[in-house]
């Protein structure tokens, strides 16, 4: 379980110091227009996407298109936001404009308390992690090519004697990139060996244990802001009719304005 803070005031000085106390801080009854104030004084927000990108269900299928997982209805799985070496958003938030019909429940990691026990437990599995990935490029503007794919290579997990750095990781898209390097015969046996299901499969098994994990609805006019490595999050499968046609807002954030 992760202490979220819940706050209804949601002055500049108040959220950010609730974001600096806990990296994690959920709001309540807040509108659209009064959220996206808060987010342009908070901090610089990135527009790769937009400023405010919409996460909607765009109908296309995540597994023969380049489009995110979090543009259809389906469980994202535990992930955090970003999958370019180049650029990680340190924080970053969702609104509820619209929650939808059923399902799509939020949840979030404490990453921070899994590296702890992956240190005490499973050391070997986090000098796995240590090693760089591949990850498939699906950002707007970049190509999608083996080049790219080739140059988009980072580890899952940084950190040093005083903690965990850095935690980043889609599986999804990590897979994704040694399809298509196997596939083209871009990669060596040593390479391709690096990519160990099973390795994942524990992994996973601890982002997905109800120890570290917090999962909650995020309804309609709330916002939750996190730091992305810290808190490795998701979404479960959704529906949604023509009366409730889910609609979030995500932000990212290059740094916030303490
Ligand atoms: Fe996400």
């Amino acid at each position: 379980m992760i202490n979220i803070p819940t706050l209804k005031s949601f002055s500049k000085q108040d959220v950010l110091q609730a974001i600096k106390n806990d990296e994690i801080v959920l709001i309540s009854e807040i509108s659209e227009h009064e959220f996206k104030i808060l987010c342009r004084e908070i901090g610089d927000l990135n527009d790769r996407y937009g400023e405010f990108y919409d996460v909607v269900d765009t109908g296309e299928d995540y597994k023969t298109t380049n489009i995110p997982i979090s543009q259809t209805r389906e469980d994202t799985g535990v992930h955090t936001d970003s999958s370019a070496r180049d650029y990680c958003p340190e924080y970053l938030s969702l609104f509820c404009a619209n929650q939808g019909a059923f399902g799509g429940e939020s949840y979030f990691v404490d990453m921070r308390s899994v590296f702890n026990d992956l240190k005490k437990y499973r050391p070997e599995l986090l000098k796995y992690l240590s090693q760089d990935f591949y990850r498939d490029v699906v950002t707007p503007g970049a190509e999608n090519n083996l080049e790219n794919v080739r140059r988009n290579k980072f580890p899952i997990i940084r950190h040093d004697d005083s903690g965990l750095l850095e935690f980043r990781y889609m599986r999804y898209w990590i897979e994704r990139a040694y399809k298509k390097l196997s596939l083209e015969h871009d990669l060596d046996s040593a390479h391709l060996d690096l990519l160990d299901s099973g390795q994942l499969d524990l992994l996973d098994s601890y982002l997905m244990n109800d120890k570290y994990r917090s999962t909650f609805m995020l309804k309609n006019n709330q916002a939750v802001i996190f730091k992305n490595s810290y808190f490795p999050h998701g979404r479960t499968k959704y529906e949604e009719n023509k009366l409730n046609r889910r609609r979030l807002i995500r932000v990212w954030f290059d740094r916030m304005n303490w």
